[in-house]
């Protein structure tokens, strides 16, 4: 890990970075990044979803069967490591770091996702890793419900041209138009669910990524984080 470029941050562990934003914003990178450069823990909750996700498919369950979902959450033992330079995640003993960006994945974690009891257990989890803070967490709830008291909220959107092209690059050449419907469906039912739609929490500040590079959202964030506490 870097070392922190602030002591005084440094020594104010109880600080809570909720970002949120659509698919391919650039979330991931640019909160590992800020992680790291701030000394902070580091929490993925979509990679939760995912590997929730994963692991219905693997046992076989209908994902768009919502009471089966529903009865299935409960069962496996979800444990999410924390050190943004190696973010891991393991289901039932299994690491499926890798297995939660597959296709198979990809289709099936909105609808997965919109599922109260689902909901529910992870934000359980989210609330006991944040605990006393120290910590940047990202996803689509996380200032709008997961933890709202956070003292920096950010809201990080791009154009879904840009973030089709980014997730392509990041797939190893995958098909840009294609990415981008599958970005775009995605987008549509994170927005349009009942419980805890991707929105914009009160007190967020929008980022637009788009024409910035993944450096300059990083400066943008660490600068706003130094600002606040
Ligand atoms: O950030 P991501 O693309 O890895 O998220 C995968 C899916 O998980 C996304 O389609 C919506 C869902 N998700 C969610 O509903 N709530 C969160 N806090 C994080 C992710």
């Amino acid at each position: 890990m870097n070392v922190p470029i602030d002591a005084d941050l440094a020594a104010n562990q109880t600080v809570v970075v909720a970002v949120d934003g659509t698919s391919g914003s650039g979330k991931s990178s640019t909160c590992r990044a800020v992680a790291d450069r701030l000394g902070l823990r580091y929490l993925d909750t979509g990679a939760q979803y995912r590997a929730i996700t994963w692991w219905m498919l693997d046992n076989g369950v209908d994902v768009h069967d919502a009471v089966a979902v529903a009865a299935a959450a409960l069962t496996p033992v979800l444990v999410s490591g924390t050190d943004p330079l190696d973010p891991t995640i393991t289901i039932d003993g299994v690491d499926v770091s890798v297995e939660i960006r597959s296709d198979a994945v990809n289709g099936a974690v909105s609808p997965v996702s919109t599922v109260p009891e689902v909901r529910a257990r992870l934000v359980d989890l989210q609330r006991e890793i944040v605990g006393a803070g120290g910590i940047v967490v990202e996803g689509r709830d996380i200032g709008s419900v997961v933890w709202p008291e956070a003292e920096v909220k950010i809201y990080l959107t791009a154009d879904p041209a840009a973030r089709a092209a980014r997730r392509a690059l990041e797939a190893g050449g995958a098909d840009v138009a294609a990415t981008q419907e599958s970005l775009l469906a995605r987008d549509k039912i994170d927005s349009g669910r009942a419980v805890a739609p991707l929105t914009m929490a009160d007190g967020a500040i929008h980022v637009d990524s788009t024409d910035l590079t993944l450096d300059e959202v990083v400066d943008l964030v660490v600068g706003l984080v130094m600002e606040r506490v």
